[in-house]
């Protein structure tokens, strides 16, 4: 089957939207609108795979669902030519996972360094829904049979499992695939990755080797979306680095990580390369760098954050748009689960 192109990707509402976040993922959703149709997704069902001291009950995870979408919007993407929505409210992700559980295998899942990190020591006390979370992830992007996911470094593993779910679905129905008029076999694509630009991995500010993360408990260790420039300047001053002054050359940044991460960040904010940013300040002194960061980081974050607050202040505006991508979302995807029923043999009313 010819696939047309089609961008899916996805966040948790699980709070602490992050620098990492905007600059891995969000600023690419913006961009890829231009080329392609896309579908972004606030995964809610994925939220929920932790303790709830982890995602925050109910009201908290409304709350956090809300937030992404203000973000999403905040920060470029348009609701009305691109599909925004809620994953629980597209009953497809959850039916289609359930195939997908039955295609991937353990010794698949068991590989998942992401699942090893957030259960830590005490696996058995891991929910089911942590374990599974990657095959519902390959729900996500194929019940839209999309072909391309923009995501951060981190998501890269997750993205591969999606491709070997969407081959072996494509192999063991194979007979059954081409039976139901598609000629290549070819039910679902293989989605490719788009991981892309200088920030694809951004670090700790604390610490250079980590991931900025949500859950990281140091506040100071991220830049958070709804920061105010206050906060954004005291994290950026307090950022771990070394004694050395900038290089010159980006081979210079190999063995500094802090240095390595404020250089990425700088350019993916001023959409330049590294090393024009090492052209301008090599050679400098850290707190004329720290100086600029400051600036470049306050000027492209807080209009976001300002317009995140107004449209938090009107839920039902943002709900609304939730509903309204929802019932876009469910066109596409209730075509898919109806030709995915057939070729697995599910009966169903015609
Ligand atoms: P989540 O919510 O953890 O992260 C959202 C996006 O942000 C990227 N990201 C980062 N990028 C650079 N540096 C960082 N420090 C950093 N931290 C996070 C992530 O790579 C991600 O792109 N599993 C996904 C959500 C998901 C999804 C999907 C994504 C569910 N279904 C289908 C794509 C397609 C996740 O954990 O997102």
């Amino acid at each position: 089957m010819a696939f047309v192109e089609r961008v899916f990707s996805g966040v948790q509402p699980t709070g602490n939207l992050h620098l990492g976040n905007y600059l891995g993922a969000i600023v690419n959703f913006v961009k890829l609108q231009e080329t392609h149709n896309c579908i972004y997704c606030v995964v809610d069902m994925h939220a929920i795979t932790q303790g709830v001291d982890v995602w925050g009950g109910p009201a908290e995870l409304a709350r956090n669902t809300r937030e992404v979408t203000a973000a999403f919007i905040a920060s470029g993407i348009d609701p009305k030519k691109h599909i925004v929505f809620n994953q629980s409210q597209v009953a497809g992700h959850a039916e289609l996972a359930w195939i997908f559980n039955c295609v991937a295998r353990i010794g698949w899942l068991n590989r998942m360094t992401q699942f090893k990190e957030k259960a830590g020591k005490d696996r058995e006390n891991a929910s089911v829904g942590l374990y599974d979370y990657p095959v519902l992830m390959a729900a996500d992007i194929l019940l839209y049979r999309a072909t391309h996911v923009p995501v951060g470094e981190d998501q890269k593993q997750h993205l591969e499992l999606s491709r070997d779910i969407a081959q072996k679905f494509n192999n063991d129905f194979g007979d059954s695939i081409r039976g139901h008029g598609i000629a290549d076999g070819l039910f679902f694509p293989l989605p490719e990755p788009l991981i892309t630009g200088p920030a694809t991995r951004v670090m700790s500010l604390r610490d250079g080797t980590k991931k900025m993360s949500k859950s990281e408990p140091s506040d100071n260790s991220r830049i958070n979306l709804t920061d105010d420039a206050d906060t954004i300047a005291q994290k950026i001053r307090k950022a771990k680095t070394d004694p050395e002054p900038l290089p010159s050359e980006e081979k210079g940044l190999e063995t500094r990580p802090e240095a390595d991460n404020l250089v990425g960040i700088y350019a993916a904010l001023a959409g330049i390369g590294k090393q024009e940013v090492l052209k301008e300040f090599g050679g400098g002194q850290f707190s004329n760098f720290k100086n600029a960061l400051v600036d470049v980081c306050i000027a492209k974050l807080s209009p976001i954050a300002a317009e995140m607050k107004r449209l938090v202040a009107d839920p039902g505006h943002v709900d609304q748009i939730l509903v309204d991508g929802a019932n876009r979302a469910r066109t596409i995807a209730d075509e898919t689960m109806r030709a995915a029923k057939d070729v697995v043999g599910f009966i169903r009313q015609r």
